[in-house]
């Protein structure tokens, strides 16, 4: 299994909730390493950018709204498989469809705020990257 990096933010609400060493836990104990990190309060623009894939769903107003009411934690995360393996710790985006012990289904309120976000492919993940960090800012290790 090839060796991966993949985006992961820490969503508002789960920073509000102080678990960021709870979910860094979760991700290091799975053999992911955090290889690059920033918390960040995100501007609209930021968000729209960001979640731009989805502009034109019902629900992207209040997703920017939800992703800029208070900073995030943004990290890549490296290791075997880490964009599947990442979205196995999150869980089903909907946090009542979250499997035990998934970080959506032990700190999600509802399908709009999800604690947590993942990449969801290599492309993806590569172009979520390079929209947070510069390359010298990713250290591998
Ligand atoms: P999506 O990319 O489908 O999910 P995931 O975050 O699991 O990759 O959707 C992006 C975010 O948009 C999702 O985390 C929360 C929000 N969202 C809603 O608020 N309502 C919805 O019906 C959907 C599908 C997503």
């Amino acid at each position: 299994m090839a060796v991966e990096r993949t985006l992961s933010i820490i969503k508002p609400d789960a920073v509000a909730k102080n678990v960021i060493g709870e979910l860094y836990t979760r991700f290091e104990k799975a053999g992911l390493k955090i290889v690059a990190a920033r918390m960040v309060h995100l501007s609209r623009e930021q968000a729209e950018g960001f979640y731009a894939v989805h502009k034109d769903r019902p629900f992207f107003n209040d997703l920017v709204g939800f992703m800029t009411s208070g900073p995030v934690m943004v990290q890549v995360l490296e290791g075997e498989d880490a964009i599947r393996k990442n979205r196995d710790i999150m869980g089903a985006t909907n946090p009542k469809e979250a499997l035990a012990g998934t970080i959506r289904h032990d700190y999600a309120e509802s399908i709009d705020a999800n604690a947590a976000h993942g990449s969801d492919a290599p492309e993806t993940a590569a172009q979520e990257i390079d929209y947070f960090f510069k390359a010298d800012e990713i250290c591998s290790r």
